[in-house]
């Protein structure tokens, strides 16, 4: 058996088939604002049915209708029923991501089996986990790290969005490069991470991954990441004396798919509020276009990964160490002197 091993090779076919693994990260439903819009505003707080900065009902029923759409898009593959084990839901620490989690989780995980519970008004809902990262959290909602580097040079817009890709993002498409490396190799049972946010870290992520279409999110707008094996077919060159021949396996056989970080990626977009599962948009990542293997998506985003929180540190701390940064700085006294 050894000899299959040492002449193997993959043959990196085209990428269609099942998903295998989901990463998805949705903005909240409608909110309230933040206070009074302006003095004369009649609608004061009363007027919002859970206060400022709170989901609307408007907001619950996107929500819910986001349920609705992951399960129809992913109940046959990655999210059949709750399964803490294979799924994790995430959500930053604030009311209306956490409810947003808890509406997407009624519609998307109604109980199944043995885990129902009650033949009453009850019968479609149960309990789920959701979790949160506490305060702050530099993963699910960069927008509100403290980054003095990044305020340093707001006066020059370029710089400004570079610093910002790199200190916002750049921490989570670390994490999540993780996440997809580890399901690759099956070592993880996770099928799916869901993550209930915020339009900054939506936005973050889609200019961190030099995809973004420049306009605002829209509420319950959903960037889902999907791992795909299936069509992984691995060509094992047998060497055999007087005897040389191919033989192709298929993914059926995983003992031959061990080494199967060569997954593709594909990245949908869903910026409405449909339940249809098809009403996605794909979005390529430059340099991953067509056939996205795992191993060239992680080789596109080495740039922008930011392993830790000490480096995110740095990268928030080093403000002069850039020389253009340093030019600009002079030609400004230069010019106020
Ligand atoms: C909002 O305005 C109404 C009158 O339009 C008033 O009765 C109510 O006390 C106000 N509520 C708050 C929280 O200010
Ligand atoms: C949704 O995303 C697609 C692809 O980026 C874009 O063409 C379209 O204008 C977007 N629609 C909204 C409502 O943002």
């Amino acid at each position: 058996m050894k000899i299959l091993y040492l002449f193997h090779c993959y043959l990196l076919l085209p990428c269609v088939a099942e998903v295998e693994f989901l990463l998805a990260v949705w903005r909240h439903g409608d909110r309230a604002p933040e206070s009074l819009p302006y003095p004369s505003d009649p609608y004061n707080e009363t007027y919002w049915p859970r206060g400022w900065n709170q989901l609307t009902n408007v907001g619950i029923d996107q929500a819910t209708k986001l349920g609705k759409f992951l399960r129809r898009r992913y109940q046959s593959s990655v999210l059949p029923a709750f399964d803490r084990k294979k799924i994790t839901i995430r959500a930053s620490d604030a009311d209306r991501a956490i409810e947003t989690a808890q509406c997407v989780a009624t519609a998307l995980f109604p109980p199944d089996g043995l885990q129902v519970w009650n033949e009453g008004k009850y019968r479609f809902w149960q309990p789920i986990p959701i979790r949160t990262n506490g305060k702050p959290d530099p993963m699910l909602r960069p927008s509100k790290i403290q980054c003095p580097h990044y305020q340093r040079i707001v006066a020059d817009e370029r710089l400004k969005i570079e610093a910002d890709i790199n200190a916002k993002a750049g921490y989570m498409i670390n994490s999540w490069s993780e996440s997809l490396v580890l399901a690759s190799q099956h070592i993880n049972p996770k099928k799916a991470l869901l993550y209930s946010s915020h339009d900054g870290t939506l936005t973050a992520l889609l200019y961190g991954l030099g995809i973004s279409n420049h306009q605002l999110i829209p509420y319950t707008a959903c960037i889902m990441i999907e791992l795909h094996t299936g069509n992984n077919v691995k060509v094992s060159f047998i060497s055999i004396p007087y005897l040389s021949y191919f033989i192709t396996h298929s993914s059926q056989s995983r003992k031959y798919t061990h080494k199967s970080y060569e997954l593709c990626l594909q990245i949908y977009f869903r910026n409405t509020t449909s339940e249809n599962p098809d009403d996605v948009h794909e979005l390529f990542v430059p340099g991953c276009s067509t056939d996205c293997h795992l191993s060239k998506f992680i080789k596109s985003v080495t740039g922008v990964r930011v392993k830790s929180l000490e480096h995110l540190e740095d990268i928030c701390q080093s403000a002069f160490s850039r020389p253009s940064t340093l030019i600009f700085v002079i030609i400004f006294m230069l010019l106020i002197l």
